[in-house]
C-alpha cells in the first residue's frame, strides 16, 4: 500500500513511503520486505513486523529504506537505550531484545554458509556476550570541527554526530569523553580522531590522536590533571589483565575490544583443541600480541606466532618472555609469505582481519595445510567464502562452528570454526 507518494506506482523513488511486512533480518541488521515484487532492505524493522518505510535509495534489484511507523510490533521490540540510535552509524540492533539479536545472528551465519554450499554442523551453537552494554574497551571518536565534543560517523553519511556518551563503550571511556574533547581542541596539528583504550582495570584510558602525533604528550598530561573523574589519561601504553597475566597494550597494537567476553572466544579454541595440543606444532597466524598463543602454549603446544605488525610481534615476544620463556617462536611478517615456510604443523589457528584469508593462504592450506584448522572470524561473509574454498572445494570438512557474540547491539559477531582434513 502506498502511503504518501502521491501517485500509486510500483516504482519506488527516494522519499516515497510504502507499507511492507518484514520477512527476516539479513546481514547488516536490515529487515527484508517486498513491495510490488521489489526487495526492500529496511533499517529498524524486525521479522514479523508490519511497518511503513521511507525509501532512502533505489537500485536495480532492490531499495534501501528507514522504518518510520511500526504498525504491528514484534514482541521482541524494545526501546533503544541510546538517544542517538538510528542517527549514529555504530549500532543497528538496539531495538531488538538481546535474545532476538542472538537468534538473528545465528540465522545470518547459517544463511551465509548456505549461500556458499555449506551446512551448519550438528551441535553448532551460539554464546551470548557476558554483558550486552558497556563492553567496548577501545573506541575511535571523531573530533568535530569548531566544537569541543567527540562523535561518531552518522549512519549512511560522512557527517559526524556529537555524542555525550555511548552505552556500548566501557564506563571509563564515557567518563573521560567530556574532558578529553575540550582539552585537545585547538591543538596545533588538528587531530581528527581520538582512539581511547581502557587499561588498568578501568583506572586508565590510553589516548591516541590521528593524524599521528598531532596530540602532544603535554596535552594528554594537561587533560589528565584537569580531569575531575579519577580516570588517569596516558599517551604511552597501558596494561590489560587476562587470566592472571598483565598484557601491555599500545594504541597501535590490536586488542579484542570486548574484554568481558574474550574468555568465551579463546576458551572455545582451547577446549576444542585441548586433547591434541600437548607436544603438537601449532601456528597462531594473525597472532596479534600473543594472548591466545600463550593459552595454547599453556596446554603444551609449541607455538609459532605469525604477525605482520612489528609492534604486536614485539609484544608477543615480550609476553612470551614474561610468562612462558622459550615456548613461542614469533615471526614478524605476512602470513602469505611466512606460512608456506612452516613444516610439520599439526594445527593452524587463523584469526585474520575482516577481509579474511588472501587467496594464496587458502590455496596453500588446501594443498599443504595441517590436519586441523581453527578459523576465528569477525566478518561472516569472508568466513563463508573461505570455508567454501577450504571445505566445499577443498580437502577439509567443517566439524564444529560456534557463534560468539562479541558485539551486542550491532550486526557484528565472531565465529569460531573447527576444520578437519578429510
Ligand atoms: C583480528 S586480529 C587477531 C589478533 C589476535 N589473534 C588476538 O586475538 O588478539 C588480526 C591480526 O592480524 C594482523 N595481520 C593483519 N594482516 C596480516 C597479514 N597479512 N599477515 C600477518 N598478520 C596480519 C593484524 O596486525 C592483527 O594483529
Amino acid at each position: 500500500m502506498t502511503v504518501s507518494t502521491g501517485a500509486l506506482t510500483p516504482h519506488l523513488a527516494r522519499g516515497s513511503r510504502v507499507r511492507i511486512e518484514c520477512e527476516r533480518l539479513v546481514h547488516r541488521g536490515l529487515g527484508l520486505g517486498r513491495y510490488a515484487g521489489q526487495v526492500i532492505f529496511a533499517f529498524g524493522a524486525l521479522p514479523g513486523e508490519e511497518v511503513t518505510v521511507e525509501i532512502t535509495s533505489v537500485h536495480r534489484r532492490h531499495a534501501f529504506a528507514d522504518t518510520v511507523v511500526v504498525h504491528r510490533a514484534s514482541s521482541d521490540r524494545v526501546v533503544p537505550l541510546c538517544p542517538y540510535f538510528g542517527v549514529c552509524g555504530g549500532c543497528q540492533l538496539q531495538h531488538a531484545s538481546y535474545r532476538l539479536q542472538l537468534e538473528l545472528k545465528e540465522e545470518v551465519l547459517a544463511e551465509s554458509l548456505q549461500r556458499h554450499g555449506l551446512r551448519m554442523p550438528e551441535g553448532a551453537d551460539a554464546l551470548g556476550a557476558a554483558e550486552p552494554w558497556g563492553y567496548r574497551w577501545r573506541g575511535e571518536f571523531h573530533l568535530l570541527a569548531g566544537r569541543s565534543g567527540l562523535g561518531f560517523t552518522e549512519r549512511g553519511s560522512y557527517s559526524v554526530v556529537e555524542v555525550e556518551s555511548c552505552p556500548i563503550h566501557h564506563p571509563s571511556i564515557n567518563q573521560v569523553l567530556g574532558t578529553v574533547g575540550p582539552s585537545v581542541k585547538g591543538q596545533r596539528g588538528h587531530p581528527e580522531t581520538l582512539q581511547l583504550t581502557v587499561g588498568a582495570g578501568g583506572a586508565e584510558v590510553l589516548v591516541k590522536s590521528r593524524p599521528k602525533a598531532s596530540l602532544s604528550d603535554r596535552v594528554v598530561s594537561e587533560s589528565a590533571s584537569g580531569n575531575p573523574v579519577g580516570v588517569r589519561l596516558t599517551g604511552e601504553a597501558t596494561e590489560i589483565d587476562y587470566r592472571g597475566r598483565s598484557f601491555r597494550v599500545y594504541s597501535d597494537s590490536f586488542i579484542q575490544v570486548n574484554q568481558g567476553s574474550l574468555d568465551r572466544l579463546y576458551e572455545t579454541v582451547v577446549d576444542w583443541l585441548r586433547p591434541e595440543l600437548p607436544g603438537s606444532k601449532v601456528v597462531d597466524a594473525y597472532g596479534g600480541s600473543g594472548w591466545l598463543s600463550l593459552r595454547l602454549a599453556d596446554e603444551g603446544a609449541r607455538v609459532t606466532v605469525l604477525e605482520q605488525s612489528p609492534v604486536s610481534a614485539r609484544l608477543s615476544e615480550l609476553h612470551a618472555e614474561m610468562y612462558r620463556p622459550g615456548t613461542l617462536e614469533v615471526l614478524c611478517g605476512s602470513v602469505e609469505e611466512l606460512l608456506p615456510g612452516l613444516e610439520g604443523l599439526t594445527v593452524a589457528v587463523l584469526d585474520p582481519p575482516r577481509s579474511g584469508l588472501a587467496p594464496q593462504v587458502s590455496g596453500w592450506l588446501a594443498m599443504a595445510g595441517p590436519p586441523t584448522v581453527v578459523y576465528l572470524s569477525c566478518e561472516v561473509s569472508a568466513l563463508a567464502r573461505d570455508l567454501e574454498a577450504l571445505c566445499r572445494l577443498g580437502p577439509y570438512e567443517l566439524d564444529q562452528i560456534r557463534l560468539v557474540d562479541m558485539f551486542p547491539q550491532t550486526y557484528h559477531f565472531e565465529t569460531v570454526a573447527l576444520l578437519r582434513r578429510k
